[in-house]
């Protein structure tokens, strides 16, 4: 088979043949086939799209690249959840909990912070000691035992998609729907959950800006996983604003703690229930949907889901007396009030730019090597909808007083977009898709 052919085919439009596609992707893998021809590859994929099979050959073949997670030790019905990546999203921190509480078994492949979007496994880590690092034999007994663990990605969990994602990232290839798809799915896919609980993000800081695209990716993915043996189902939610009124990592566990102790913010309450009905329902198609959704507020309010989260931190290396006094983790040396220069309602808060904001503080990564500060970031006061007073505070900003904050200051300020008008809150859950 020649590379070039294959391209060429692309590049006019064709439908590839599926020993075409895993061609590509194996040779590319071993090296045989170089750099240039897998970027015009991907450009090609990118200008001319691939249909559901085509993509679900893509998928097959980069899960395939590397290691299968076997999860034939858990005993139930194995679930993870997937978020499309977002501003202030914790909602991992409190979802996976309240489905172990529920009885599921939650097997879930996290990752770190990509761009100007967060990650579970920084968030974690801001609990000292606590380590994402399990053999797969320990990953299989902590899920068995308490319901949950979380495990990190390895380098040999599919090897194609850490290639081919760094040529997207050079190449202006990375918002296209089939390789979003297709990246993300062979990683979920390589675990061998029975369910995958999917949150596509939709809005100003997704990768997806309108919710026609998000639908598009999000039948996309869950025709994947159908095809692939799965349970799948997507939830459409709302990312024009931050999720919830804390960003930055140990602010956000402190967050995700509130919520499984019953005092979270609505939005965050809100999307954890959706997620988590989805998840039952995925394990019982005849559950009707209030009971699941009674059966979720039981988890939190009964202070079960809270126990599955210490006895998580716990058994991955974490001191549960941090999270058991949330004062005791990571805290900024000061706090700056982000004053409102105008009075008006809070009409947007732009999501990529809060996110920007709070990597500029030192929460997220600008480059690969760079270490986080576990304390920083933002605590909004005011969210969309919101009255604000001319010199009233909309956030309060935790920084490390030894950097210069005073960029990182201006861009949240800018990100706050006020009108004069009221302006209605935007609902939270724009579809479901399953
Ligand atoms: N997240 C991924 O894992 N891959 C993408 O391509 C985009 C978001």
């Amino acid at each position: 088979m020649r590379a070039y052919e294959i391209i060429k085919r692309k590049r006019d439009g064709l439908k590839l043949q599926e020993a075409e596609v895993r061609y590509v992707i194996d040779a590319f893998v071993a090296g045989t086939l170089p750099d240039y021809q897998m970027a015009a590859f991907l450009m090609a994929v990118f200008l001319r799209g691939m249909d559901e099979q085509e993509t679900f050959w893509l998928t097959d073949a980069m899960r395939l690249s590397g290691d299968q997670v076997e999860l034939r030790g858990i005993e139930g019905f194995t679930v993870d959840k997937h978020s499309t990546g977002g501003v202030g999203d914790k909602t991992s921190l409190v979802l996976g909990p309240v489905l172990a509480a529920l009885g599921l078994k939650v097997a879930k492949l996290s990752g770190r912070g990509l761009g100007h979007t967060g990650g579970t496994i920084d968030k974690l880590e801001s609990i000292a000691g606590f380590s994402c690092d399990l053999s797969p034999a320990a990953f299989v007994e902590a899920v068995n035992r308490i319901g949950i663990a979380i495990i990190g990605q390895t380098p040999t969990l599919v090897p194609a998609d850490k290639k081919i994602y760094a040529l997207r990232d050079v190449t202006a290839t990375v918002d296209s729907i089939p390789l979003i798809a297709a990246s993300i799915m062979s990683k979920k896919l390589a675990v061998q959950n029975k369910a995958l609980i999917l949150d596509v993000k939709v809005g100003s800081g997704a990768f997806m800006k309108t919710l026609a695209e998000a639908r598009e990716l999000a039948r996309l993915m869950v025709k994947i996983g159908k095809q692939a043996g799965r349970q799948v189902a997507a939830v459409l939610s709302n990312m024009d604003e931050p999720l919830g009124r804390m960003i930055g990592n140990a602010l956000e566990v402190k967050e995700a703690i509130a919520t499984l102790r019953g005092e979270g913010p609505a939005d965050l309450v809100a999307l954890v229930k959706a997620l988590a009905q989805e998840a039952l329902l995925a394990q019982d198609r005849r559950l009707p949907q209030a009971e699941a959704a009674s059966r979720v507020e039981q988890a939190i309010r009964s202070g079960k889901a809270w126990e599955v989260f210490v006895a998580m931190v716990r058994n991955q290396g974490g001191d549960p007396a941090l999270v058991e006094n949330p004062a005791r983790l990571p805290t900024a040396k000061a706090v700056l009030p982000l004053v409102a220069d105008r009075s008006g309602y809070v009409a947007r808060i732009e999501c990529e730019e809060v996110g920007l904001a709070a990597m500029m503080l030192g929460a997220g990564r600008e480059t690969k090597e760079a270490v986080i500060d576990p304390a920083v970031g933002f605590h909004l006061l005011k969210k969309v909808g919101d009255a604000v007073q001319a010199g009233e505070v909309l956030a309060e900003v935790h920084v490390d007083p030894a950097r210069d904050n005073a960029a990182a200051m201006r861009r949240l300020q800018a990100a706050y977009r006020l009108s004069d008008q009221p302006v209605a809150a935007q609902p939270l859950i724009l579809d479901i898709v399953s």
